[in-house]
């Protein structure tokens, strides 16, 4: 009966909301478009163009046929090599995931870390840019996805800005929930992909580069033919387009997806849509009685991770009889916390339902817990900021 009924209350993929899938469906409803049409080029232009707004910057913005993890390496194989000294701000999972990308080129690594559910203290990273003259770039995590903790990505750039290094974020499960001003924080190359509050289905990177960076790739060798940024460049100035195919129906989707924003009240009504979300549903899991993983000052706006021992077995709970998909723990907190999505295309309803499924869950596992607690507890905070 509800095999196809799923709320999706992950860290990404997200809800994709009927404006983006219509959007999408128009791209190839006959005729196909043609991506060396100028009536596409026209579109693309017009998509990465407004694109910028979501990075904060007036730096090009390249999109690339591909998941998030593209863009990472490709900020990485087209700016450092190996030998090439990186210092690398590791606060879990997806930090190690970086070090995957740069140990795979023989970058040699410096690793700046704070133990899960931390983030890094900048005045580490000042600390390996000085024990470290030949480093090349800095490059952090934005929100650690496997913990939900947001790295202080504005100080740390303010201290690689005062250096020779460049300064790379992953913002994958950060961009549009969170605040990140690539022009104004000083920020070289920001990668990101679209399946997270960008509210598109898989498939679609987003990657800009600041001219510091561009002065570097310029000189650089990519070693890879498909994903060499200087052929990009070269196409999207000039108005010819991608150098390969670009996948036409998620460009079209993401340009719905920012005019979807602009109509909301643009990025800053995002931060603060975001922000009250997470207020409420750190609200609600305090209700409860149970225990964040993260504290305030570092909580993410997108997500929020919880500390729950056999969180699998609650997760399939969740699935199976409210058709509620919650995230679950990645590497060494597998099993053993539950991660909370809330950006994107999700409003204080969708939260509300997703507490009172959860005391029936969490009761039906044993746990004693007060019926309604949670959803009051998220209540009261709505009240306090109904932004979302
Ligand atoms: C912070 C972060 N970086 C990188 C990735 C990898 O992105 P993708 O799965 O789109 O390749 C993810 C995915 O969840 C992420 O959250």
């Amino acid at each position: 009966m509800f095999q196809e009924k799923m709320d999706l209350r992950l860290p990404g993929p997200v809800q994709v909301p009927k404006e983006i899938q219509i959007a999408m469906q128009q791209s190839f409803d006959h005729p196909m478009m043609d991506y060396r049409n100028p009536a596409f080029q026209e579109v693309l232009q017009e998509t990465i163009d407004k694109a910028k707004m979501v990075f904060q910057t007036k730096n090009l913005v390249v999109p690339l046929t591909s998941s998030g993890a593209s863009a990472l390496e490709t900020a990485i194989i087209n700016t450092v090599g190996a030998n090439d000294t990186i210092i690398l701000c590791v606060v879990g999972y997806f930090g190690e995931y970086l070090q995957g990308i740069t140990d795979h080129i023989g970058c040699k690594v410096v690793r700046v870390e704070a133990e899960w559910g931390k983030v890094v203290d900048p005045e580490e990273v000042r600390a390996a840019l000085k024990d470290h003259p030949e480093a090349k770039a800095v490059f952090a995590t934005h929100c650690e996805t496997s913990t939900s903790a947001i790295n202080n990505i504005k100080e740390i750039a303010a201290i690689v800005r005062e250096t020779e290094a460049i300064f790379m974020v992953d913002a994958v499960s950060s961009i549009v929930g969170t605040p990140l001003y690539m022009d104004d924080w000083g920020i070289d190359i920001v990668a990101t992909g679209g399946q997270k509050a960008l509210m598109l289905p898989p498939g679609l990177a987003l990657i800009t580069m600041s001219d510091k960076a561009w002065k570097i790739i310029e000189k650089h060798q990519c070693p890879s033919f498909y994903l060499d940024l200087k052929k990009y460049k070269k196409g999207l100035e000039s108005g010819v387009g991608t150098p390969y195919t670009p996948n036409i129906a998620l460009v079209c989707g993401l340009k719905e997806a920012c005019n979807m924003i602009e109509r909301g009240g643009g990025m800053e009504q995002e931060y603060k849509r975001h922000a009250a979300l997470r207020d409420m549903t750190r609200a609600g899991v305090r209700a409860l009685g149970l225990e964040l993983f993260v504290e305030d000052s570092a909580a993410s706006p997108t997500l929020t991770a919880v500390k729950l021992e056999n969180a699998d077995a609650f997760r399939k709970l969740m699935r199976e009889e409210f058709h509620i998909a919650l995230g679950g723990g990645l590497g060494k907190v597998k099993n053993k916390i539950l991660r909370l999505g809330h950006m994107g295309y999700t409003d204080a309803a969708d939260m509300l339902k997703m507490f009172a499924a959860m005391e029936l869950a969490l009761k039906k596992s044993g746990y004693e817990v007060e019926l309604g607690a949670g959803v009051a507890g998220a209540q009261k905070q709505w009240l306090e900021n109904p932004n979302c």
